[in-house]
């Protein structure tokens, strides 16, 4: 098959590498020029753990290119897999103009039968708009047909997810589309979900918002073993053995955060209200994610009173561990709190430092990034996880101890043990525990 992979993005760079892994034909283009030349030159530049290994192991096959030629690229494609952003708009709806850009540029090169694949997230019924876009600009009248594959990797764990999916959902509406995603997919014949376009449409936010859902509801019951003597861990794991439940998703913390959850919930908000359905269910998921920050900001009040002049270090600015995404990361939220609030922030983040940098420059002195965590540490008053990288759960706590000025942790993700950091003479405070 060949194939074309329009953004290389997060998912389209996943998308591309893993479709020529299992033997197609695969052109990834990008209209940022700087992107792909940097990918040709094997820089990447997203961190996905794996990626670089798996590109590079298909572009020595030769079975796997990049072009800025977007047109070129569409041209000599039988399917084009559309991987731009679907970013949140200022009503809480999914921007779709690079949909539609891409839809354009797909109508202008249709030089013969070729499958659209809605691979980004996307409202349901995007489908009718890109076909009407197509047929407006198709100056040559070639066939073609739209076709829904929601994307459904988790950023940190892109590669395995794409290249062993537990499920493939493709949505179509003729059986020579069926045909053709059925090819690309052969191998996972069994795992392939059959549905109608907006049915595959809706699986995706449906499934990203009940998961956002898990979050809310679990942070709700933190709030509760607050107040009480319940412990939220084993509140999550009491729940998570019943099979009904499952473990996954019951973590409490500082919310939900990233390129996915947040906006995906938002749109599909804004979905049910266009559509006349009552979304209260998810407006409260969302406001009740939205309150993680300020009640994390309190628990660290609580342990300094007033935070201006005061440094605090964070540790973990990415939305979850083993990226370097802060798109809507949580950390942004308490950032910018303790900066309001007069606080001086030490930063560091094992991977995401430099896009962090694109929202809080550095200024050497209300913010600084550093190198290590031990250096974030360093003249504290207090320090803050928040995201759960591995290496922080190693740290030395003693050592981290004796650098602080206050030794006050504040975990937002609930990594260490309450009574080893207290036996290492730190005051700890973490989320729904004693
Ligand atoms: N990131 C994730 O974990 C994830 C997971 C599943 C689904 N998704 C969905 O996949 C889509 C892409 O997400 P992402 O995180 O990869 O976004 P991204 O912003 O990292 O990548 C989008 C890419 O598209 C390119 N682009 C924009 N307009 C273009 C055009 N007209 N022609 C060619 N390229 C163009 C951009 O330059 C960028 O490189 C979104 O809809 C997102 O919701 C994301």
């Amino acid at each position: 098959m060949k194939i074309a992979v329009l953004g290389t993005g997060y998912v389209g760079l996943v998308t591309a590498a893993g479709l020529s892994e299992f033997g197609h034909s695969v052109v990834g283009a990008d209209k940022v020029a700087a992107k792909i030349e940097a990918i040709r030159r094997g820089r990447i530049p997203i961190y996905e753990p794996g990626l670089d290994e798996l590109l590079e192991s298909n572009l020595r096959k030769g079975t796997l290119s990049f072009s800025t030629d977007l047109a070129a690229t569409v041209q000599a494609a039988d399917v084009i897999f559309v991987c731009v952003g679907t970013p949140q708009g200022d009503d809480g709806s999914a921007d779709m103009s690079q949909i539609e850009e891409v839809s354009r540029l797909i109508a202008e090169n249709l030089n013969g039968y070729k499958v659209v694949v809605e691979k980004s997230t996307v409202p349901v019924k995007t489908s009718v708009r890109i076909k009407r876009t197509i047929s407006l600009y198709n100056k040559t009248g070639a066939e073609f047909d739209v076709a829904s594959n929601p994307e459904f990797l988790r950023e940190g764990a892109a590669v395995p997810d794409f290249l062993e999916p537990d499920r493939i959902i493709i949505g179509v509406e003729t059986d020579r589309a069926r045909d053709l995603m059925f090819r690309i997919y052969d191998r996972f014949k069994d795992r392939i979900l059959v549905t109608n376009i907006d049915t595959a449409e809706l699986i995706k936010h449906a499934s990203n918002s009940f998961l956002s859902m898990k979050i809310s509801y679990i942070n709700l019951m933190a709030n509760l073993c607050e107040r009480t003597e319940a412990d939220v861990e084993l509140v999550a794991k009491g729940m998570g053995l019943d099979p009904r439940i499952g473990p996954r998703f019951l973590k409490a913390g500082i919310g939900f955060g990233g390129s996915c959850f947040p906006k995906d919930i938002r749109a599909l908000i804004r979905i049910g209200d266009d559509l006349g359905v009552d979304m209260s269910l998810l407006k409260e998921t969302e406001r009740v994610n939205q309150g993680r920050a300020r009640i994390f900001i309190d628990k660290l009040k609580s342990a300094l009173w007033i935070l201006k002049d005061k440094k605090v270090g964070v540790l973990g600015l990415a939305f979850k561990p083993e990226t370097d995404d802060v798109r809507a990361a949580p950390s942004i939220r308490i950032i910018q709190a303790l900066l309001d609030e007069g606080a001086c922030v030490r930063l560091h983040d094992p991977k995401a430092g430099d896009n962090m940098r694109e929202f809080f420059p550095e200024d050497g002195v209300r913010t600084v990034y550093c190198s290590s965590p031990y250096q974030a540490a360093e003249g504290a008053n207090a320090l803050l996880c928040c995201t759960e990288w591995k290496e922080y759960a190693e740290l030395d706590l003693a050592r981290i101890r004796d650098l602080m000025v206050n030794p006050i942790l504040v975990d937002g993700r609930n990594m260490f043990d309450p009574a080893a950091v207290s036996a290492q003479g730190l005051e700890y405070f973490s989320i729904g525990r004693r």
